[in-house]
């Protein structure tokens, strides 16, 4: 078993509902079940169905966490229509995305944004998926290694050392999301490597050796051994493919078997 313990989280979006989301979760508990001491399994459900599948994922002991989609840097006050950390950690939240590409690019969040919530979610004790990517014509113009150190320098910075231990950082070229259209293992492992580079450059190469770098990008189950068998590829962050029980699960037992 390779040294970094895979990760793969469904990226449920903006789909679901009260009662197709309840049974998605039940489906999870049910399709992994035999595979948790090999990979680390979340969901990140909608935040309206965070209390529900909770209480499920709860009910049946499963070791799959739960993570919320996003979050507001600040701790309480007049945000109307916004979510602290410490309320997605009060609905069982483990883990919480931030700088997903649907949030840089269509609600226009910066990177100085994504950095305090960073800095918000580690700060309230929870994990923290980063993530990073670049657009097509970022990718053609040669700036695939830029735009995403830029996005890790900023999304990073005043993160400790220490606190990296609470970082799993999601590589998702924007191309690849919801297309179709996957990076191939060899562009992915390309830049996984990189990524992983600038973390030795950042803090030590110890800390690169042992954050994880996952890989998002219509990851399905005939793609996802594949991706996953790279040496810096270390899971995936799933979206379209995580409503679908039966695919989670293959594209799960696929990291697990890595
Ligand atoms: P996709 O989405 O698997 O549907 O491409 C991945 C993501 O946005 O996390």
């Amino acid at each position: 078993m390779r040294e970094r313990r895979p990760f793969v989280g469904g990226n449920w979006k903006m789909n679901t509902n009260a009662e197709s989301a309840s049974s998605l979760a039940r489906g999870v508990v049910d399709a992994c079940e035999s595979i948790h001491s090999a990979v680390e399994l979340a969901v990140f459900p909608p935040a309206p169905y965070l209390l529900t599948v909770s209480s499920i994922f709860r009910s049946r002991s499963t070791s799959t966490k739960i993570g919320a989609q996003n979050v507001f840097h600040q701790p309480d006050g007049a945000y109307t229509g916004e979510i602290s950390v410490a309320m997605v950690s009060d609905c069982g939240c483990s883990h919480v995305l931030a700088g997903h590409s649907e949030r840089r690019h269509v609600i226009g969040e910066s990177d100085e944004l994504i950095n305090a919530k960073v800095r918000a979610i580690i700060a309230g004790g929870l994990t923290c998926v980063l993530c990073v990517g670049e657009t097509l014509d970022q990718r053609e113009a040669g700036q695939t290694d830029e735009v995403n150190q830029r996005q890790i320098r900023t999304g990073l910075a005043d993160v400790g050392q220490r606190e990296m231990e609470h970082i799993i950082i999601a590589y998702e070229p924007v191309w690849a999301i919801g297309t179709g259209k996957t990076a191939t293992p060899e562009q992915a492992q390309a830049t996984h490597k990189s990524i992983r580079g600038l973390i030795a450059e950042l803090y030590t190469q110890e800390v690169a050796d042992r954050v994880r770098i996952i890989y998002g990008g219509s990851v399905k189950p005939s793609n996802a051994a594949s991706l996953f068998s790279q040496p810096d590829i270390d899971g995936g962050l799933i979206g379209g493919a995580s409503l679908k029980v039966e695919d989670f699960g293959l594209i799960a037992k696929a990291a697990a078997s890595e």
